[in-house]
């Protein structure tokens, strides 16, 4: 529509004015990942957010996703303005994962290396050992067993459940979920699969493990948009949030997505496979955070200073 249009216009010529650049994750609104593409900003994963913010020589990041993205985009870049659409846009596992409460937990078990997912806050960070993202938790759970260490995993358990499947390693796991990857239903996806038996099941391992079971291909988002394209399947299964059609969907043009059912009955729950706080991320406000500078984010320095390691590891782990 034209307002749309106006909005779109709008933002770009603010970005401009800021020199600021739109870096937003790949479960926001299509209008959204479309802009930062147009604007020379990125659409992208945690982890690749995270690296793009922090080389990008803008003065302000604009981040469309949710709140622990911004935190980790301003722990890295505590020279840049960091701006969100909404300071409300959070995560279940994040609520889930409460600073004093998990520290209580790693000090009963000083014996343990802590690796936390990014979907975490930053005083939960500040207390950990290594931060990961699912592109890379795998690899960085594998290093850390070869060298004999235990580890004491948070928050996601399904994300947890899956590495310590893949890896053998031994993980303490906290007891945390997405609410929106905790809705697929292995049912629904071998009744779909029934009904197209040669699609191929892609599946975020944030889901369940019944779920998680039943796919040809596990991975973040960015490893699932590969695998979309590397697949030979012209028919695609696909458990995530449904932001996600919107990349996978360019990227692989002729084949045929399929969201993933959220009810055991095999019908598809249009609400269910989109993250409430994604899409809080709209063009109003976004436009409304460069106009007012809204929504900034501020990380106290010394706790910045202690996430900063874990996530630096990270960000030079297979660098
Ligand atoms: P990735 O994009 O890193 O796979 O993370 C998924 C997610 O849940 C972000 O909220
Ligand atoms: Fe958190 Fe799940 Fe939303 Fe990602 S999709 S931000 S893990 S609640």
């Amino acid at each position: 529509p034209a307002e749309d249009q106006a909005r779109v216009d709008d933002i770009k010529r603010l970005l401009k004015a800021h020199n600021a650049v739109l870096v937003a994750h790949y479960y926001t609104d299509d209008a959204i990942q479309q802009l930062a593409e147009e604007t020379g900003g990125c659409v992208a994963d945690s982890l690749e957010m995270a690296r793009f913010g922090a080389r990008h020589d803008a003065t302000t990041l604009v981040v469309a996703g949710v709140r622990f993205m911004g935190e980790t985009a301003k722990i890295l870049s505590p020279e840049k303005r960091v701006l969100m659409p909404t300071l409300e846009a959070t995560c279940s596992l994040d609520i889930g994962c409460p600073a004093d409460a998990f520290s209580a937990f790693c000090d009963a078990h000083p014996d343990r290396t802590v690796v936390v997912y990014a979907n975490t806050s930053a005083a939960v960070k500040a207390r950990a050992d290594w931060v990961v993202t699912s592109s890379i938790a795998v690899e960085v759970i594998e290093h850390l067993q070869a060298k004999g260490e235990k580890i004491l995993w948070a928050p996601d358990k399904h994300l947890g459940g899956y590495i310590q499947n893949k890896t053998g390693a031994d993980m303490l796991m906290w007891d945390g979920a997405c609410i929106v990857h905790e809705e697929f239903k292995a049912k629904g996806v071998e009744d779909l699969k029934r009904l197209y038996p040669d699609a191929a099941v892609l599946v975020h391992p944030e889901s369940p493990e019944p779920v998680v079971r039943l796919a040809d291909v596990a991975g973040s988002t960015s490893q699932l948009i590969k695998a979309a394209k590397a697949l030979p399947n012209d028919k695609l299964i696909v458990a995530t949030d449904r932001g996600i059609f919107f990349k996978m969907q360019q990227a692989v043009p002729d084949k045929t997505l399929f969201e993933a059912p959220t009810a055991g009955n095999g019908a598809t729950c249009r609400s269910c496979a989109h993250c409430p706080w994604m899409a809080m991320n709209a063009l109003d406000n976004l436009a409304g955070a460069l106009r007012e500078g809204s929504g900034e984010i501020q990380v106290e320095e010394a706790l910045r200073l202690k996430a900063l390691k874990p996530l630096e590891r990270m960000l030079n782990f297979n660098a």
